[in-house]
């Protein structure tokens, strides 16, 4: 049936209200809106679906220990997961809620149907059950009184009930995944899945006394039961369908087969209780489940217990949207377990959003808008296809191709290959050296142009990982914003036709160790820059770290003096010093004072250090040479070279003296 449908229909899973939503939940719906928003600009028509899962005793005991009526309690918890979303910029089609009457009804509809049918009956139950799950289970199942599932303590249960014949379509469903072996992914989940279906199927008990559970979806054939939850709840993802269309019938051939995000912990549910179902609605399987790994808290499980439970909000509060998106879905891979640390996190901030990203805009903007007052850089005329071209389609194709692979993480990882490259190519072309040769103007707007069109193409495939981002930049280049970009009309080279740019703000300020934003003060007093007479970067507005030696004065500052700011003991110990090896030596072209170091600090690749001690040491007396190196300043560029650390120096007479320590020390020494 609808197999041919142009609608890509994405869901996430329906959260449940007992609880207020922490990481996990923020991880599967961002992934989900980056992989929806990418559709879009893909040209598809997209139906992306969340909501929140209503009923069931864990809703109803929570609801009671609040001393509220399980509606108004779930009414109460549900604004955190609106304002949540609305906050992480989730661009969802449809909120359903499983108390809405669209829900309520879809689900009774299919409880008689499958009861006509006769996929439904009444039997008695005898068996363990585990109460956070919901779910029975056989002595077999059960170890040491232990649910397989969640290691929780089960209860024994005697009971009637309603159950779904599931074990009958157990064959159907394995030669299902032998045909479509790639509607699982990952492959290691579907491989979970098919043992799991190696053992027979009992039938699934559907319905829960009311005398037990009062808080549900009557069965419309026995009042005194409510349905499971977890039948109520993944029949979300053909109810809406149901009530979006014309009729029931014209919404799900519009929308299904649905394809739907999940964490690993729901994957039978989802594969193989969830396709049964369908089957017996005579409905096709979904189009594609993906399960991704949890969210670990510094090496271990997130828990209420551990108290280590990451909360959203907080990071939203902190670090604002685009900075948690990125973070969530650049750290790991989509699929395995990723582990949280606020050092991570504030690593990335700084390290690709504040540095990569941020400078590489605020270089670009500041040199067009200097060397270009008056605004239209045209786009060069005919000719040879020029290098950020040759790098935008060798590399951005790619960045689609994976974000709809689930590779986010890689995804990223390519787009910011190409941030990288253009920073270089700002470094290599130097467009502060052409500005000052009349006759290289042509030469130094094509680069210009280049470099802009460049940058919003990375806008672009940024939008739908960060789409607030993604407007700053497009603002910034006097460009139309997010809402109507298509890779179709917008992801060619060349699409402008001149660009005209407007001063930006600065897209993500830098950050201490605790998160917190590096105050104005303390960023200009770290990035002056140097005082080099040659200095051709006055279009250049990057930061520049002062070099060994150029800050320095010739009298020892007094700590008494009101002039000479006196630090606390925190604020010293957020200066992280080390020893490191000087490898290379080289001197930065067109500059009488700097050298090109580098430092190996006993990390995996050497670090690249810009230090102006070429009037006091020939490069080659430095090869091998031990030092003291600044190891956590803000990035700084220098005559187009970018300087990741500083070297510490003595002011003497004839020059500078670098520190050096005292016996032997191995690169990454800690200096305290
Ligand atoms: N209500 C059910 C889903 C019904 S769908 C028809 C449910 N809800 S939930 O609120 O408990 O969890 C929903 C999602 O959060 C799951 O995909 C789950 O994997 C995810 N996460 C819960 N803890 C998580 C981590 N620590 N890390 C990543 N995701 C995790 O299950």
């Amino acid at each position: 049936m609808a197999e041919h449908s142009p609608w890509f229909y994405l869901t996430t899973p329906i959260y449940y209200v007992n609880d207020i939503p922490h990481i996990g939940h923020a991880y599967t719906t961002v992934a989900a809106d980056v992989l929806a928003r990418t559709r879009r600009l893909m040209g598809e028509p997209v139906f992306f679906l969340t909501g929140t899962d209503e009923h069931g005793q864990k809703v109803w005991q929570s609801a009671e220990r609040h001393g509220l009526a399980p509606q108004l309690y779930v009414d109460r918890i549900l604004p955190r997961f609106r304002e949540l979303w609305e906050r992480l910029a989730v661009s969802n089609d449809d909120f359903v809620r499983t108390t809405q009457p669209r829900h309520v009804q879809g689900v009774r509809e299919v409880l008689s149907l499958l009861r006509e049918k006769g996929d439904i009956y009444e039997g008695s139950y005898e068996g363990w059950y585990c109460l956070p799950d919901e779910r029975f289970w056989t002595d077999k199942d059960v170890v040491e009184g232990l649910c397989p599932e969640c290691r929780r303590p089960v209860e024994r249960i005697s009971e009637t009930n309603y159950f779904f014949r599931m074990g009958r379509y157990q064959d159907w469903l394995v030669s299902h995944y032998e045909a479509h072996p790639e509607t699982i992914r990952p492959e290691s989940r579907l491989n979970e899945v098919m043992g799991f279906l190696r053992k027979p199927l009992g039938d699934l008990c559907i319905s829960r006394p009311k005398s037990r559970v009062p808080w549900g979806i009557e069965l419309p054939f026995a009042p005194d039961y409510v349905t499971y939850v977890w039948f109520d709840a993944l029949l979300n993802y053909i109810t809406v369908p149901r009530s979006t269309g014309s009729s029931p019938e014209e919404g799900m051939a519009r929308l299904w087969p649905g394809t739907h995000v999940i964490g690993k912990d729901i994957l039978t549910t989802h594969a193989v209780y969830w396709p049964i179902l369908l089957r017996a609605l005579d409905l096709p399987p979904p189009r594609l489940i993906f399960a991704h790994g949890w969210w670990t808290v510094d090496g271990q499980k997130m828990s209420k217990s551990r108290g280590n439970v990451v909360d959203p909000v907080a990071l939203l509060d902190t670090f604002g949207t685009d900075a948690t998106r990125y973070f969530l879905l650049r750290e790991g891979q989509f699929g395995q377990d990723v582990d949280f640390s606020r050092e991570a996190l504030v690593n990335r901030i700084n390290r690709d959003l504040a540095n990569d990203l941020g400078n590489l805009l605020s270089r670009v903007t500041a040199m067009a808008l200097r060397f270009f007052p008056e605004g239209g850089i045209p786009r060069p005329e005919g000719g040879e296809r020029r290098e950020v071209e040759e790098e935008a389609l060798q590399l951005l194709p790619e960045v689609r191709e994976r974000t709809v692979g689930f590779e986010f993480h890689r995804a990223l990882a390519v787009l910011w290959e190409f941030v990288a490259f253009l920073n270089r190519t700002v470094d290599i072309r130097a467009p502060w050296v052409l500005a000052r040769d009349p006759e290289k103007s042509a030469e130094l707007s094509e680069v210009l142009y280049d470099l802009l069109e460049g940058i919003r193409l990375v806008a672009l495939h940024l939008a739908p990982f960060l789409p607030e981002t993604a407007d700053k930049i497009l603002e910034a280049l006097d460009c139309p914003g997010t809402g109507t970009l298509s890779y179709a009309s917008h992801g060619g080279f060349g699409v402008v036709a001149a660009y005209t740019v407007r001063p930006g703000a600065a897209l993500f300020p830098r950050r201490d160790a605790s998160g917190a934003i590096l105050s104005e003060e303390t960023e200009k007093s770290t990035r002056k820059p140097p005082k080099e007479s040659s200095s051709p970067s006055k279009g250049e507005t990057a930061p520049a770290t002062p070099p060994a030696g150029d800050s320095a004065s010739a009298s020892p500052p007094s700590a008494a003096s009101p002039e000479v700011p006196v630090l606390t003991y925190e604020e010293f110990q957020k200066l992280r010093l080390a020893t490191g090896i000087i490898r290379e030596a080289v001197p930065v072209p067109k500059s009488k004072k700097l050298l090109k170091l580098s430092v190996d600090i006993g990390e995996a690749m050497p670090r690249t250090v810009v230090a102006g001690i070429a009037g006091s040491y020939p490069p080659e007396s430095l090869v091998g040479k031990s030092v003291v190196v600044v190891t956590n300043l803000a990035p700084a560029t220098l005559m187009g070279v970018t300087s990741q650390g500083m070297l510490l120096a003595a002011t003497v007479s004839d020059g500078v003296s670098l520190l050096t320590p005292d016996r032997d020390a191995p690169p990454g020494a800690g200096i305290r």
